[in-house]
């Protein structure tokens, strides 16, 4: 076989039956390695593969994209940079800033993105006023994910505030089965951790201390609540929470192992991938007292600065990515709402349109910001610093009194 397929080759270039133009090729560094962030990636491959552009995957696997950082790090020191890298927030502006990224100025121009792309995204899509990325989605990260047979059996109401929420995960617990499902890892940790503190402080808390890092926000009594918010929920995790990645949690959830799961609109993904059905096998919610706000992280491609060969297959994924067909097909699988602005839900599901509908409210009352967790709220340095006492907190190693000593100093130190 392999012969055969070696004496074809021969021949065809013996023959001059070789193409005479290179294939565009684009290589695209990513970590959508789950079941529903796989599924949403092969919309992209397709679509690209109809365009004649073959995809050379660079799969960085672990959520939330710690360790595809690093690798793209090592990538670009090394002098050779993927053709795309899925980014967040403030790495955006970091690589943008670096003068690594290819101007998409033209490609924005050709397709209205100006008038397209929301603001809170543009901001991070545009450097120096020149586009640098394009936004693949609008997700976000106060939601909760619930298993409707255990609501059911419950007799309770998905619940709107936390002592609701409490009261339900009393009920899961009562049923033998793990109440809250969560993977211990800094970013899950934080994901859990922004939702509580949005809903005990609200949204001007929430600037105040997570956006603005006002010292007394961060050592105040409703950030102590927050914390100890945190310990009480700790009590519903089951014992193997530490270290599981955020799909094997929401499994839980699937399977009915567990009740209910804090976390971004990802989640869907492994819901619709397991074929189940909004408000029949589980119930999408925001995360009881955070109504009306939107925490907010954009995946968005960064384009690298390549050789001129690159550029043609660089604006084709470009264009492609925010084409409103892409943005329907994409984001329902995906669990996000659309990057763009006034595409029709019609194709979406229950949560889909939920999420579309929150998105739309939100910008349009300026309540949309960025997720700490998922680089939207603050630079690394400081996300990190937040990291590294939510975790410690989360895991014993600190009290809440410690916590709100530690986290203004941590974050002093880090800016
Ligand atoms: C990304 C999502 C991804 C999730 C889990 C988030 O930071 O924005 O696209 O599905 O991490 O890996």
């Amino acid at each position: 076989m392999r012969i055969r397929k070696f004496a074809f080759v021969l021949a065809a270039g013996v023959l001059g039956l070789a193409p005479a133009k290179a294939q565009e090729q684009v290589e695209v560094l990513h970590w959508w390695t789950a079941g529903g962030e796989a599924a949403a990636l092969s919309v992209l491959k397709d679509n690209l593969a109809k365009q004649g552009v073959t995809w050379k995957d660079m799969p960085v696997a672990g959520g939330s994209g710690v360790q595809a950082m690093t690798a793209l790090r090592a990538r670009v020191t090394a002098g050779t940079p993927p053709t795309a890298a899925q980014l967040l927030g403030f790495n955006l502006r970091d690589w943008g800033s670096q003068g690594f990224a290819a101007n998409l100025d033209d490609v924005a121009k050709a397709n209205d993105w100006e008038k397209l792309v929301p603001e809170p995204l543009k901001a991070f899509s545009k450097d120096a006023g020149h586009w640098v990325a394009v936004p693949v989605n609008i997700h976000s990260t106060n939601w909760l994910w619930i298993n409707k047979a255990a609501l059911d059996k419950s007799g309770l109401q998905p619940p709107k505030t936390l002592d609701e929420f409490i009261a339900m995960l009393d009920a899961f617990k009562g049923q033998g089965i793990t109440a809250l499902a969560h993977g211990g890892s800094p970013w899950q940790d934080t994901t859990l951790w922004e939702a509580v503190v949005l809903s005990i402080g609200g949204m001007d808390f929430y600037r105040k201390a997570v956006l603005q890092l006002d010292p007394a926000a961060l050592k105040s009594d409703t950030m102590r609540k927050a914390f100890d918010t945190m310990t009480k929920l700790r009590g519903y995790f089951d014992k193997g929470f530490s270290g599981r990645d955020w799909n094997l949690s929401t499994a839980m959830v699937i399977k009915g192992e567990a009740g209910a799961q804090e976390m971004g609109d990802w989640a869907k993904g492994e819901f619709i991938g397991a074929k189940k059905t909004p408000d029949q096998d589980f119930v999408c919610i925001r995360f009881p007292g955070t109504q009306g706000n939107v925490l907010f992280n954009a995946d968005q491609f960064m384009m690298f600065k390549l050789g001129a060969k690159d550029i043609p297959a660089q604006h084709k994924m470009a264009a492609a990515v925010l084409d409103t067909s892409f943005q329907v097909a994409f984001n329902k699988v995906k669990g996000s709402a659309p990057a763009r602005l006034g595409v029709s839900d019609a194709e979406f599901d229950a949560c889909g349109k939920k999420g579309i509908k929150d998105v739309a409210e939100a910008i349009a009352a300026g309540t949309m910001v960025g997720s700490l967790a998922h680089g939207y709220a603050q630079p690394d340095s400081i996300k990190n610093a937040f990291f590294d006492v939510v975790t410690q907190h989360l895991n014993g190693q600190l009290t809440t009194d410690q916590a709100l000593t530690r986290l203004p100093a941590a974050i002093a130190a880090a800016k």
